[in-house]
C-alpha cells in the first residue's frame, strides 16, 4: 500500500509541474541577491559549473553554488545541478574525484553531475574519445576508488558535437540512458527540431537560449522535459540495483 502511494506521488508530481519546468545555466559571478532575484522567477533548477576545461576547479562556480543554495535553491523540487568540462588529456577518474571533493566541501547534497562535452577539445581519434567518455561515465556513477555511488551522470551535447567526437550512434552506457542537456540553439523552449544521436530519443533538457539576461546576470535559458526527469529517476534506481548486485558478486568472489 505504501509503495503504491509513493508511486502515485512520484507519478503525479511531474504532471503538476508539466506546464513549467524551466531553469538557467550561468558561469559568471552571481551574488546572493541576484540568486534571490532568480529564485523569485520561479526557476526549477540552476546548472552551475564546478570544473573548467583545463581540469581545474571553478572557484567562481563553487561560490555561485553556495550563493544559489543560500538564496533558496535548496528546496524540494528546486535543484542545483553541477557540471564540469572534462579534459581529454587528464585521467578521467581523477577529474571526477577532484570535482567530488570540491562539491563535498560545500556540504550540499547533489544528485546529478553533468559533463559538458561541447567545450572539451576532442581528439580526431573517435575510439580514444569513446574510451575516455566511458571511463568518465563510470567514474561519475562510482569512483572505482572507494566504490562509492557518486552521482547520476548527465551530458551536454548536440547532434553535430556528438557526431564529430564519438560518431552519431555511439552510446555511452548500454544499460541506462543518461540525462541529456541538448545544446542546439533553436530559439524554441521545447524539443522541436531534435535529431536522434547517442541513443537519445529526446532530451531531458534543452539550452534553447544561450545568451539571455535575467536579474542582471548573463545566463543561458533552459527548458526541461518533466516527463524525461521522471524516467531519469526510474533509471537511477535501476542503476543503484545494478551497482548493488555488482558489489555483492565481488564480495562473493573474494
Ligand atoms: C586514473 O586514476 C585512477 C585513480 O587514481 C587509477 O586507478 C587509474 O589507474 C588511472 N588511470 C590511468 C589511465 O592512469
Ligand atoms: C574546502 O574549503 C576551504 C574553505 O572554503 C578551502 O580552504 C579548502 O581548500 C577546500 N578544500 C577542497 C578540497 O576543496
Ligand atoms: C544511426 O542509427 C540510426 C537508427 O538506427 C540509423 O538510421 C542511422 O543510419 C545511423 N547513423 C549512422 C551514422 O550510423
Ligand atoms: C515549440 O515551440 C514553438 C514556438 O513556441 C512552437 O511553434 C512549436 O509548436 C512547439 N513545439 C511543440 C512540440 O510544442
Amino acid at each position: 500500500m505504501k509503495t503504491m502511494f509513493v508511486s502515485l506521488i512520484v507519478f503525479f508530481l511531474p504532471l503538476i509541474k508539466a506546464q513549467n519546468f524551466n531553469g538557467i545555466e550561468t558561469i559568471v559571478p552571481t551574488s546572493l541577491s541576484q540568486f534571490q532575484c532568480l529564485h523569485n522567477q520561479e526557476l526549477d533548477y540552476v546548472f552551475l559549473r564546478v570544473g573548467k576545461a583545463d581540469g581545474t576547479i571553478d572557484n567562481i562556480g563553487l561560490q555561485n553554488i553556495n550563493n544559489a543554495y543560500q538564496a533558496g535553491f535548496n528546496e524540494f523540487g528546486v535543484q542545483i545541478v553541477p557540471f564540469f568540462v572534462p579534459n581529454l588529456n587528464l585521467n578521467a577518474t581523477s577529474q571526477v574525484v577532484a570535482v567530488k571533493a570540491a562539491l563535498d566541501n560545500t556540504t550540499i547534497k547533489f544528485d546529478y553531475l553533468f559533463a559538458d562535452t561541447t567545450a572539451t577539445v576532442w581528439s580526431s581519434d573517435k575510439t580514444q574519445n569513446q574510451q575516455f567518455l566511458t571511463a568518465l561515465h563510470y567514474a561519475i556513477w562510482n569512483d572505482g576508488v572507494n566504490n562509492n555511488n557518486l552521482f547520476v551522470p548527465g551530458y551536454y551535447s548536440s547532434y553535430s558535437k556528438w557526431t564529430q567526437a564519438f560518431g552519431t550512434n555511439f552510446t555511452v552506457d548500454p544499460d541506462v540512458q543518461p540525462s541529456l542537456l541538448w545544446t542546439q540553439v533553436t530559439g524554441y523552449a521545447n524539443a522541436t527540431g531534435f535529431q536522434q544521436f547517442g541513443g537519445w530519443c529526446k532530451p531531458s533538457y534543452h539550452l534553447w537560449q544561450p545568451n539571455a539576461n535575467l536579474c542582471g546576470v548573463n545566463l543561458g535559458q533552459i527548458w526541461g522535459d518533466p516527463y524525461a526527469n521522471y524516467f531519469d529517476k526510474k533509471r537511477q534506481s535501476k542503476r543503484n540495483q545494478a551497482l548493488k548486485k555488482f558489489k555483492q558478486t565481488m564480495m562473493e568472489e573474494l
